[in-house]
């Protein structure tokens, strides 16, 4: 377990975030499936250890967790709020996700670019209400002097909201997301923009995972709302679970799919390229898929003789943007194999079932790895596939990744948008002599573990503990 009962007296440690470590489903007959999550956030928290009484605060996301909530069935330090469906909704898909996600990736783009209307302000008003929700949760859990984690855009205005509540506790914001420069940032109603960071800068110390990122928004708060004030700014940047991964990656079952995907790929010789993401616009896999058409069409030599997986596994399927984009890449995808394939060669092997033994799989035999977000706070592929790969994996990666300031040197980098680009840097890495390939993975893995998850969390408890 990742954590325990906190005390009579409160939680010393607590983390507040949208999705939390485990979800529910109410089984056919009635009875409940815990499935726990996996992520940063869920190994960072098991080293405050059971004994940390460690409080983890999340909200009821489907009918599951609100009959888990009904039914009193949650386990030891976990708290999930069961906000009004539709005030969820509004804040989680009209706010988080459509807008400041948006705008964290610079997502919108001419002429789609959004109108701030009465519709939004009344959403708004649903994120402050799901914000405050929040904060009560976490006055009403903390002991006194507690030390609070607050993840991510879902929740920016609860440090500010917290802190009106209870003076006496130490208030952490750790951003996953990147962060827009002012000037596209100000695409935000002044009041709201200002609203936002006077929410964060609540907090005693904002974290994010990038310098980057960091100064991006120490930026914004010199444009809107005149500095940082006394709020402390860190760069923490989440690693991969070196430890985990491979032990994991060497469990039956993966083999089993790795079984599976030689089969599907054929031909003994054939190189491969691996992306694995959420089915997510920043993750720009249709220009990756353009760029690996292209490859095809101008380099002959290649047809037959690569076979690109892709791993795209739907999110957010209650916006009608994301719906079309899984459709999008779908449709690219067989456009791509309808131009190339033939009787004993599929070009692109597109799968859409989330799963984490065929993911593994897939990285430990991948010779390259597409990475090429049009914006990302950090990206993890990029960090978890040189950690398992048993044979070297040249990384072909965006710029505009996160992981791109940790892992830039021995990456092949690319600027998302330039196809062109993508394709020759496959190319380059298609052919990169295997010793070299072998040494660069050596190094990016080495870079990549640098910060597992439990010193992640335990550092920005340190720095947040000694403010
Ligand atoms: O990148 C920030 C992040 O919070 C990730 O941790 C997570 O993958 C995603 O955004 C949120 O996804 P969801 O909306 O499915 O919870």
């Amino acid at each position: 377990a990742h954590a325990s009962a906190p005390g009579p007296s409160g939680a010393p440690v607590l983390v507040a975030s949208n999705r939390g470590p485990v979800s529910y489903s109410v089984r056919p007959d009635g009875t409940l499936d815990a499935r726990r999550g996996g992520g940063g956030l869920v190994s960072g928290l098991s080293a405050v250890g059971p004994e940390g009484g460690a409080l983890w605060v999340c909200a009821a996301l489907g009918e599951g967790d609100r009959e888990a909530v009904r039914r009193g069935v949650l386990e030891a330090g976990v708290r999930m709020l069961d906000i009004d469906a539709e005030v969820h909704a509004d804040a989680y898909h009209g706010i988080a996700n459509s807008v400041l996600w948006f705008v964290h990736h610079m997502l919108y783009q001419t002429p789609l670019e959004p109108s701030f209307d009465r519709e939004f302000r009344r959403q708004w008003a649903a994120y402050e209400q799901y914000n405050r929700a929040f904060a009560e949760a976490l006055a009403e859990g903390a002991a006194p002097g507690a030390a609070v984690l607050v993840q991510d855009y879902h929740l920016a205005l609860v440090p500010g909201l917290l802190r009106e509540l209870r003076d006496d506790l130490r208030i952490g914001h750790f951003s996953h997301t990147p962060w827009a420069p002012p000037d596209y940032f100000r695409m935000l109603p002044d009041d709201i923009a200002a609203q936002l960071l006077h929410g964060m800068l609540g907090a005693d110390r904002l974290a994010f995972l990038t310098r980057r990122w960091a100064d991006a928004f120490t930026a914004c708060c010199d444009a809107v709302v005149g500095g940082t004030g006394a709020t402390r700014i860190g760069v923490h940047g989440l690693g991969a679970d070196a430890e985990f991964l491979r032990e994991r990656a060497h469990r039956e079952d993966v083999a089993g799919r790795t079984a599976a995907l030689r089969a599907q790929i054929g031909g003994a010789d054939r190189r491969t390229i691996v992306r694995v993401d959420r089915t997510e616009l920043s993750k720009n896999i249709v220009r990756g898929l353009r760029a690996y058409e292209l490859l095809l069409a101008e380099r002959p030599e290649w047809r037959e003789r690569v076979v690109h997986l892709a791993f795209a596994y739907p999110s957010r399927q209650d916006l009608a943007v994301y719906r079309a984009y899984t459709a999008e890449v779908a449709r690219v995808a067989d456009e791509v194999n309808s131009r190339f394939g033939t009787p004993g060669w599929t070009p692109v092997i597109l799968h859409v079932e989330d799963d984490f033994a065929r993911s593994l799989a897939a990285y430990r035999l991948a010779d390259v790895a597409l990475v090429n977000p049009v914006r990302d706070g950090m990206n993890l592929v990029a960090k978890e596939v040189p950690v398992v790969s048993d044979e070297g994996c040249a990384l072909v990666l965006s710029r505009e990744a996160g992981a791109y300031e940790e892992l830039g040197e021995d990456a092949l980098a690319v600027n998302p948008y330039d196809v062109v680009a993508t394709a020759d840097a496959l190319h380059a890495a298609l052919t990169m002599p295997g010793p070299e390939r072998a040494e660069r993975t050596a190094r990016l893995a080495a870079a990549a573990s640098a910060l597992p998850p439990q010193r992640w969390f335990l550092d920005q408890l340190r720095e947040l503990r000694g403010s």
